[in-house]
């Protein structure tokens, strides 16, 4: 593996990352959601910008690569009520989705001019991240998981009834390995893919967190409402059909609550309390 460190709104250290021959980029560099709502300049330079100087590099290659995009369910409206079908209209509620749908769009043209073979991943909130929390309004899903398992206490910035939908690292790395390999002629112009996350609330997250660390996990989360997070995520949708993704392009199913927390258990709680010498 060989590392370069740029700004990926710099055109010129972009097509250093992406050299002639390159068959594949995946690009997940971004300015997430509360971030990006905090400050419209940065969000459009690193969202959008970001986005056109990946698709200049890869117009640049003799053979069109395939593109793998991280878009988000915060390119969706609908809030808490929806169930949205896999032709769903996107409507963000917040400028992280907007530039993220603005992002799907440029690739599917290029796409289109046969300057790439891109895929959108609109990922679910994935869960439960390692390391410490960061600048997403969705950290603290992972929070009210991850900091019990490390032993510390935690904020709940909404309601125990909120639901959101979901995915682990695990699905979403298995989801990228796929996006990168697939077969994309059934895409067709539709280069938007709602991969199978899960719809949970947040009372099923903390019984998940309960069954399988114990009572005394729970308790280190405290309710400490926060308008400006609800504000936010309350506009994403909470659960998606994802058919076309699971019948007709083979992306897999996400395992249960509990395994997502067992699963942080074996594979990232010991790294993230040496990361953050805990
Ligand atoms: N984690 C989720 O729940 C989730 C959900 C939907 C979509 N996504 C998308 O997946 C991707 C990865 O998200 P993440 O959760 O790992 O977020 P993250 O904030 O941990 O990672 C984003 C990365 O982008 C880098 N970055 C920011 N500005 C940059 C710049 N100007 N030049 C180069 N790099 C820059 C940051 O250093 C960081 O490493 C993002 O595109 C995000 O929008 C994540």
């Amino acid at each position: 593996m060989r590392c370069l460190a740029g700004d990926i709104a710099d055109p010129a250290a972009v097509a250093a990352a992406i050299p002639p021959g390159t068959r594949v980029v995946v690009h997940l560099a971004a300015v997430v959601s509360a971030q990006a709502e905090a400050d419209l300049d940065l969000g459009l330079r690193v969202n959008i910008q970001g986005v056109l100087a990946v698709l200049q590099a890869c117009r640049a290659l003799q053979q069109p690569p395939r593109v793998v995009f991280t878009s988000s369910v915060a390119s969706f409206g609908g809030g808490q009520e929806a169930v949205l079908p896999d032709d769903a209209r996107q409507l963000p509620g917040n400028s992280y989705g907007a530039q993220k749908a603005i992002g799907e769009l440029l690739l599917q043209d290029a796409t289109r001019r046969g300057l790439m073979d891109a895929v959108s991943l609109r990922l679910p909130t994935v869960i439960i991240r390692p390391g410490r929390p960061n600048k997403a309004a969705s950290s603290f899903v992972s929070a009210i998981l991850r900091e019990p398992l490390l032993g510390l206490p935690t904020e709940l910035p909404v309601g125990e009834d909120f639901a959101l939908w979901i995915c682990s690292p695990r699905r979403a790395v298995d989801w990228f390995l796929h996006a990168m390999t697939m077969d994309t002629a059934p895409l067709g112009l539709d280069r938007g893919i709602n991969p199978p996350g899960r719809s949970a609330t947040v009372a099923k997250l903390l019984q998940a967190l309960e069954t399988v660390a114990g009572p005394a996990a729970r308790a280190l989360v405290r309710p400490a409402p926060d308008p400006t997070i609800e504000a936010i995520v309350g506009g994403w949708p909470a659960a998606f059909t994802a058919e076309r993704a699971r019948r007709l392009l083979g992306f897999s199913e996400q395992e249960s609550l509990e395994e997502i927390v067992q699963g942080f258990i074996a594979e990232d709680l010991a790294a993230t309390r040496r990361e953050r010498g805990l």
